[in-house]
């Protein structure tokens, strides 16, 4: 036990766990293991601190968590800040589902409209791109999708993941002072480290779009030791780049704003350069040389632009210049 913390009684000793366990669920079970008391005294002890003002979440089979008073999430409060015109005008926000890529999928399967939301505090099966897992503990990231129904052709699929980037650059920005980039495709790193990525997933007619699910995992609340060692040296969040106070449901705010206002600037005018402009500001992609990665091929390049459609220009090592549409990259002494 630390110097004075005998002193504390166990209200306030349970207030201490919530505090140190911030961006995460602890069980009742734990708590009341933990200070040998029941899990009926712990809820009582809970109703206590809520009385006094803190704001504890509870959710059933994860348990509490110390929630900032700047960093209420839930719908009513999403939605009471939300400015937009049509994303989020339809807003789901689960406590726990399995992807929410995959719930919105089912929603655009049965007819959702432009503009629909899904959000949840943790999924169980969180997906990343090449068939990766996506970690979505409760509480320390922001896991959503957004439901876009534009009247383009599917190769505009690729342009509107790098709009998706650039917007959640723009609002990143405020928050990061340096070191954050996109890498391409649409993977957004501070200081190298993944904070954020991007899952997009379309399902269309030979020459027209029908439904795209853009699905945005941002880690915010992570702390070093929850990503696991596969992620250790690869990830970081939010919470550990920035001095600002963080509140999800303003980044949610924040992203569906900047996300809507590029979306809208290029269907409507059918130009990419507004958010091709953020995203080369953004890019550390360009000018370096990197590994193309495609299923088990694997060849040297030096990257050399983006072009408006979303395919990467690279030259490779014997002078000849190809264009990349899908794939990944590794970018040569920054491995992510
Ligand atoms: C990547 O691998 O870079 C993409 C990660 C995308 C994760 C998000 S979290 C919300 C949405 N639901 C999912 O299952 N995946 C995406």
């Amino acid at each position: 036990m630390k110097g004075g913390e005998r002193d504390l009684n166990t209200k306030d000793r349970i207030l201490k766990m919530l505090a140190e366990n911030k961006g995460r669920f602890i069980s009742g079970e734990q708590i009341s293991e933990e200070l040998g008391i029941s899990r009926t005294a712990v809820w009582k002890h809970i109703l206590k601190l809520r009385e006094e003002g803190h704001r504890i979440q509870s959710v059933n089979r994860l348990g509490y968590q110390l929630v900032n008073s700047g960093d209420v999430y839930d719908r009513g409060t999403i939605l009471s800040r939300l400015n937009t015109k049509i994303l989020g005008k339809n807003l789901y926000f689960y406590e726990t589902i399995d992807s929410t890529n995959n719930e919105l999928k089912k929603m655009a399967a049965e007819g959702a409209c432009e503009g629909t939301v899904v959000i949840a505090l943790c999924q169980t099966e969180g997906r990343g791109r090449r068939g990766r897992r996506w970690q979505s503990d409760a509480g320390s990231g922001i896991y959503m999708s957004v439901l876009l129904k534009p009247d383009l052709p599917p190769t505009a699929v690729q342009s509107i993941t790098l709009l998706a980037s650039s917007a959640v650059c723009k609002v990143l920005e405020k928050y990061v002072k340096s070191g954050l980039g996109i890498k391409w495709p649409n993977d957004i790193l501070i200081n190298n480290k993944k904070v954020c990525g991007i899952l997009t997933e379309m399902t269309s007619e030979p020459d027209k779009v029908q439904a795209i699910i853009l699905g945005i995992g941002l880690n915010v609340w992570n702390r070093e030791e929850d990503f696991g060692d596969e992620l250790k040296h690869t990830a970081t969040s939010l919470c550990l780049n920035t001095d600002r106070e963080i509140s999800r449901t303003q980044l949610v705010v924040e992203i569906l704003k900047e996300l809507e206002d590029l979306y809208l600037n290029f269907v409507e005018k059918g130009s990419s350069a507004k958010f091709m402009d953020i995203w080369r500001c953004f890019s550390v992609t360009i000018g370096r040389d990197i590994i193309v990665i495609q299923g088990e091929n694997r060849w040297q390049a030096k990257a050399l632009d983006v072009l408006d459609d979303g395919r990467l220009l690279v030259e490779t090592p014997d002078g000849k210049r190809q264009t990349v549409l899908s794939g990944e990259i590794s970018i040569r002494s920054c491995d992510n």
